[in-house]
């Protein structure tokens, strides 16, 4: 029910106005509560589990790979809270999008998958093995060798013909987007390669963790200030050259997280060391107004962030703190910025329940956490999935660290896992707006003129 105001105020001291999450961020226990609402909201949208309904997708518009986000997001909210209630949808949509060739391309999603999609999946399996969830059955996919079989599909994808190396944005030819090389799926393929060298200490997946970061700065998608650019189109011509700097959160979470995972799997190298710090002060100078965190590519600008931007900045939040628990010595630098941004996204979390919000009444998240506590009316998954991993970064700090195969992680891994992409399409085709699934670029930034040459990519607004 909403309370008009008159009617708070005259009744306020029995009917307290239910605006904005109230939280002690003195007390785990009352952050605990807050990020129970919040996922409660966000979970309330997900209609996978209903019979007849498919495990492991969200209802229109939101994207395949906001799923595996979700899902990954739902594990270290486990794990930070251990609340256990969405573990076992979590579970089954998990197993039941692995597909036939156990990769996370399942056949209905393959045709427009790209790779940045996969890795969403896949560091999901990855925390889920990190934090040691339920293992499936031993005749069931394991959630390190999923892991594993999107990397070792990764580094057959790498093609050293253009751009001296590097993934390209889209798996197949047909899908537009191809031509593009970006950081979100190198970063998806770093992070996985950088998690599991620290997971199971096998220095195969250091090495290629090491050679993507230092591609990444060689084409200048990593640039000398440590600031992750967008990705660069005409891959087949020009060499990658015409960069489209555009920065997003999700692109630096990627590769922060990564390399703490590099920097605590090499005890502290100075190299990684170097690196880390390096994206610690491009994050915090980027991404943050007045210590709280912003997608600044989109947010507070005519153009609006689409519904798959909208769900960036929660990722950033998880992987800066879980950053400051693998590299210890960023703590200090990432600890106020997350819980000054956290204390805004709750009090953003104060819209009505209704036929689009099926949460508590008046905690629905709105996006802009620089909008202060009047709800700035844009709502959904993304808007919930970003609040509740802020909510619980600092709760990050007292769970136990992720795991690895020594310290108490037992998924069972195999370094074999994985397919070839050959076998998975039968005929290419035209692709159709309900296929088109994943994260990617706002229009409206062509528009603005910010990547002039590449409209060719984005003239028909595919996002991935
Ligand atoms: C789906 O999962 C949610 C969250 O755990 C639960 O509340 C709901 O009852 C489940 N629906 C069905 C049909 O099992
Ligand atoms: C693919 O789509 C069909 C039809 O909607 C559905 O029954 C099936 O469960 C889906 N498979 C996966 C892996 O999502
Ligand atoms: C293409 O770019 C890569 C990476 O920057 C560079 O190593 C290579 O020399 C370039 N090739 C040409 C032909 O310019
Ligand atoms: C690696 O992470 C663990 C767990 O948080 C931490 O105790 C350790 O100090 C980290 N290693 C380094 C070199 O910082
Ligand atoms: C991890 O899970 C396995 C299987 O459920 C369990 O035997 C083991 O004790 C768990 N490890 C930790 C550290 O809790
Ligand atoms: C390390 O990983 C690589 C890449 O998957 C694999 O080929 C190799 O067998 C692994 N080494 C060990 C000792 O497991």
């Amino acid at each position: 029910m909403y309370l008009p105001t008159v009617l708070v105020g005259l009744s306020g001291l029995l009917l307290q106005p239910v605006t904005a999450i109230d939280v002690d961020w003195t007390s785990d226990s009352s952050i605990k509560s807050a990020a129970s609402t919040i996922a409660y909201g966000l979970v309330k949208y997900y209609t996978g589990n209903n019979t007849g309904d498919v495990p492991g997708n969200l209802p229109d518009p939101y994207y395949w790979w906001e799923a595996g986000a979700m899902f990954g997001a739902l594990i270290d909210y486990w794990a930070f809270t251990g609340d256990e209630t969405y573990n076992d949808i979590t579970f089954q949509a998990l197993q039941h999008q692995v597909g036939d060739d156990q990769d996370f391309m399942p056949s209905n999603q393959t045709k427009s998958e790209g790779n940045d999609d996969q890795g969403f999946w896949a560091m999901a399996a990855m925390t889920a093995a990190e934090q040691n969830f339920t293992n499936p059955d031993s005749d069931q996919p394991q959630w390190l060798a999923l892991a594993q079989a999107v990397y070792n599909e990764y580094v057959n994808r790498w093609e050293p013909d253009t751009c001296g190396g590097g993934m390209r944005w889209q798996i197949y030819t047909f899908n537009n987007g191809y031509n593009y090389k970006n950081s979100v799926s190198n970063g998806c393929f770093f992070n996985v390669a950088a998690r599991l060298a620290r997971y199971t200490a096998n220095d195969t997946y250091g090495d290629w963790a090491n050679k993507i970061f230092e591609w990444e700065q060689s084409v200048g998608f990593i640039n000398d200030n440590y600031n992750v650019l967008d990705g660069a189109g005409n891959a087949g011509t020009d060499n990658c050259s015409a960069i489209n700097a555009a920065q997003f959160t999700y692109n630096a979470g990627l590769f922060l997280y990564g390399s703490a995972a590099m920097y605590n799997y090499t005890d502290g190298s100075d190299t990684w060391k170097t690196r880390v710090q390096g994206q610690v002060e491009s994050v915090a100078s980027i991404f943050f107004q007045d210590g709280v965190m912003w997608e600044p590519s989109c947010e507070k600008t005519t153009a609006k962030c689409n519904t798959d931007q909208q769900a960036f900045k929660g990722h950033l939040s998880r992987w800066m703190a879980l950053t400051a628990v693998l590299a210890p010595f960023t703590y200090d630098t990432i600890m106020p910025l997350l819980e000054s941004s956290a204390k805004a996204a709750a009090e953003q979390c104060s819209g009505a329940a209704g036929t689009d919000f099926k949460g508590v009444d008046g905690t629905a998240c709105g996006f802009s956490w620089l909008a202060g506590s009047t709800f700035d009316g844009e709502y959904g998954v993304g808007e919930q999935l970003n609040a509740l991993q802020v909510v619980m970064a600092p709760l990050a700090d007292t769970a136990t660290p992720p795991y690895t195969s020594d310290s108490g992680g037992s998924s069972v891994g195999n370094a074999n896992a994985g397919a070839s992409d050959d076998d998975k399409i039968e005929q290419p085709r035209a692709i159709t707006t309900a296929d088109r699934a994943g994260a990617g670029i706002l229009t409206a930034l062509v528009c603005g003129g910010l990547v002039g040459g590449m409209w060719f990519v984005w003239a028909d607004g595919v996002m991935g």
